[in-house]
């Protein structure tokens, strides 16, 4: 065991597994992968694919030892190939989400485009820091606005598609700057608001032409922005103003969404 490499990166299966020691000598550094979420199903790494110069996000499913090791397999197969299948769908209908760069069932793992961004939950975040400067939030509410309507825009897009992403959070949309100094600024002042949104984490997602499905789609959405954003919430009329010119149909989905709202409510008062 390499001593000087963190602990987690054992866990990883070849190719993304360091270089054995005995042959380190011998073949150009390898970078360490990066740990960036260790959700309860899968760890997610920022590391390259094939060459050093080609940045990837690494989803790495590890055995789970609590489940019946044929059931594991077989679960583990299914959601890397239902994720991979839903990319590949989305991309060939032209929306932004991760390319698919390789994967491999049987050692757990799918690697991904990495998109030189960050989440729409890490930009509002910041935007609710800057809020109490008045200067800040009038400067960028125009543009959060924009931003908003891109959001709704995308989610109508993946809909009119026949996609249901099963979790769509803050956290599963990320924004691809147009130019790139976003990602080390952290001063919510710097930030540049323009750029793709592009959808992530497809490991939920089925095929559904259903408005029901769309609609709790949106709920979970707009459940999300009120959670992890309280003081946002003038925010996502916009999400769905958008989302209703997207496509044909999307106004009807925008009404059932009033009929998923008042089941939840009813399910919250009784507890
Ligand atoms: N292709 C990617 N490019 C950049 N960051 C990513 C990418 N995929 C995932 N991430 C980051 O990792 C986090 C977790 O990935 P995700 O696919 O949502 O896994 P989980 O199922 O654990 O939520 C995301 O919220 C995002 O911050
Ligand atoms: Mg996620």
């Amino acid at each position: 065991m390499a001593s000087t490499a963190p602990a987690f990166v054992h866990t990883l299966p070849a190719p993304f597994a360091p270089v054995p020691l005995a042959d380190a000598d011998s073949l150009p550094p390898h970078p360490v992968p990066e740990l960036i979420t260790q959700g309860a199903e899968a760890l997610v790494y920022r590391t390259h694919f094939l060459t050093t110069s080609t940045l990837c996000a690494l989803k790495y499913r590890p055995k789970k030892s609590y489940r019946h090791p044929t059931l594991d397999a077989r679960l583990t197969k299914g959601r890397i190939l239902a994720e991979a299948r839903v990319l590949v769908r989305c991309r060939k209908e032209g929306l932004a989400v991760p390319a698919v760069m390789g994967a491999d069932w049987e050692a757990g793992w799918l690697a991904t485009e990495w998109i030189d961004g960050q989440t729409i939950r890490a930009y509002l975040d910041d935007y609710l820091h800057g809020i109490d400067d008045a200067n800040v939030v009038a400067e960028q509410q125009e543009e959060l606005m924009e931003l908003m309507a891109r959001v709704g825009e995308s989610v109508g897009k993946m809909h009119e598609i026949g996609i249901v992403h099963g979790d769509l959070t803050t956290s599963n949309l990320m924004l691809r700057p147009k130019n790139k100094s976003g990602r080390e600024s952290s001063a919510y002042t710097n930030r540049d608001l323009e750029g793709d949104v592009v959808i992530i984490d497809f490991g939920l997602a089925v095929q559904s032409i259903q408005d029901e499905d769309k609609a709790v789609d949106l709920y979970v959405l707009e459940r999300a922005f009120g959670s992890t954003h309280p003081q946002a919430e003038n925010l996502f009329p916009e999400v769905l103003r958008a989302y209703g010119e997207s496509h044909k149909g999307a106004k009807v989905v925008l009404k059932r969404l009033e009929d998923v709202r008042l089941r939840g409510r009813k399910k919250s008062m009784l507890g």
